[in-house]
């Protein structure tokens, strides 16, 4: 399955108000991006956010009936997506709740990752079993900065990983990849994470890792302590992706 513009869609909502502070150039680009890193037969789409509500559904307007328009049009746009996405797998269209701990409830059958991050949203979506868990996660990669590096990872993983990438994209890419596992992890197992309950170590040739779950508190991940995954480095944003199969 190729991934797919949500602009290039009559179904979308979010191609006819195309009002964010993001560029149209990065949602290409990490669109590409998405696609290289995404294992078969998984649909992905992105988009800049936009005001997506009229999209929504009853329940999931309750869900920010709260919210301020920032964050409203970020989980709309989020939903539009994921409809988009599982539109390509076959799906109509159907509500996406509000779970437990904040995740999505995909429809039976599937599963999936939203990330939102500086006006640009991309949703991935896969069947099951064939897929088991997905986590997506975008992150500026400026936004994470010296002073809160320490409360995520430790002077030992940073070390460890220092001549696999840019130094300045280190920190950055530490913290979106353990966003990523936890929105792989969180649903599978139902269990938290704190950041430093991962030690993670990158490889820059193959722009692959695996995070190793270190504290033995918490439950493993389908069978296993490794979670691996993918990440990049698109237009100052980290994205990042697990995608787990079937043992
Ligand atoms: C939930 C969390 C991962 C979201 O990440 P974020 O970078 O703030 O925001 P993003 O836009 O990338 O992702 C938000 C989306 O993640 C998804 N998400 C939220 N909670 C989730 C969960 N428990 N499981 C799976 N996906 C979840 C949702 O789709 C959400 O968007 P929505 O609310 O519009 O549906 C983050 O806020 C958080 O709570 N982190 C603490 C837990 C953690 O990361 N621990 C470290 C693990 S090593």
């Amino acid at each position: 399955m190729s991934g797919q513009n949500a602009t290039s869609s009559p179904k979308s909502a979010i191609s006819s108000d195309w009002h964010s502070n993001c560029q149209g150039g990065e949602v290409a680009e990490i669109l590409l991006c998405l696609q290289r890193i995404v294992p078969p037969n998984t649909a992905v789409v992105a988009a800049a956010v936009a005001d997506a509500t009229a999209d929504l559904y009853p329940q999931e307007l309750r869900a920010i009936a709260k919210a301020v328009t920032k964050r409203r049009h970020e989980f709309a746009t989020g939903r539009a997506l994921a409809r988009l996405a599982l539109a390509q797998l076959g799906y109509g269209r159907m509500p996406i709740p509000v779970g437990p701990q904040r995740r999505p409830m995909w429809p039976a059958g599937t599963i999936g990752s939203l990330s939102h991050c500086r006006g640009l949203c991309a949703a991935v979506v896969a069947r099951t079993p064939q897929t088991r868990a997905l986590g997506l996660d975008l992150e500026w990669i400026r936004d994470v900065s010296e002073e809160i590096v320490f409360t995520i990872t430790t002077a030992t993983e940073l070390a460890r990983n220092r001549n696999e990438i840019p130094e300045t994209e280190l920190p950055g890419c530490l913290f979106s990849i353990r966003e990523a596992v936890f929105k792989a992890y969180n649903p599978v197992t139902e269990s938290f994470l704190d950041f430093k309950d991962v030690e993670v170590e990158l490889d820059g040739r193959t722009n692959s890792f695996a995070a190793r779950l270190a504290n033995g508190q918490r439950p493993s991940f389908l069978g296993s302590r490794i979670i691996g995954g993918r990440f990049a480095v698109v237009r100052g944003f980290a994205v990042c992706l697990v995608a787990a199969p079937t043992g």
